[in-house]
């Protein structure tokens, strides 16, 4: 069970960023959000253009308003505690599901599907460039 954040990480009105490795290999974004009933985790794409990240990376995460995650696309809003949508392009479909749990304030991955990678998204794996990489370009 790995550790991804503590709940004071998460912010009230945004989202925090992970990845999480697929069985077959393939990278996944996932992000957490406050929700009614505590934490919730869903895969970061949106059920009408699965392209479409719902966290773009920005300072903060995804957009959010009453308990709802925003698209940033075409504007349809995801239920945080559900997943599901009711409105706009999206409607009628419902977000991909990352089991975590809360203990004693921190989250932890429970999802057995996936194995956790690194915070942020895809593109900030441990080998981002840093301040130093283009020395010698
Ligand atoms: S891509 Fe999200 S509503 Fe269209």
């Amino acid at each position: 069970m790995e550790r991804i954040a503590t709940v004071e990480d998460v912010p009230d009105h945004g989202s925090y960023l992970f990845t999480v490795t697929e069985p077959s290999g393939r990278k996944e974004e996932v992000i957490l959000v406050h929700a009614a009933d505590g934490i919730a985790a869903w895969k970061n794409f949106c059920m009408h253009e699965p392209d479409q990240r719902l966290d773009t990376g920005l300072e903060g995460g995804a957009a959010m308003r009453s308990g709802e995650i925003i698209c940033p696309r075409h504007g349809s809003m995801f239920d945080a505690e559900t997943g599901y949508c009711d409105n706009g392009d999206a409607k009628g479909q419902t977000l991909v599901e990352v089991d975590v749990t809360v203990r004693h304030g921190d989250v932890f991955l429970t999802d057995d599907a996936v194995e956790f990678a690194h915070d942020g998204g895809i593109d900030d794996d441990d080998g981002m460039p840093d301040s130093t990489s283009h020395i010698g370009f």
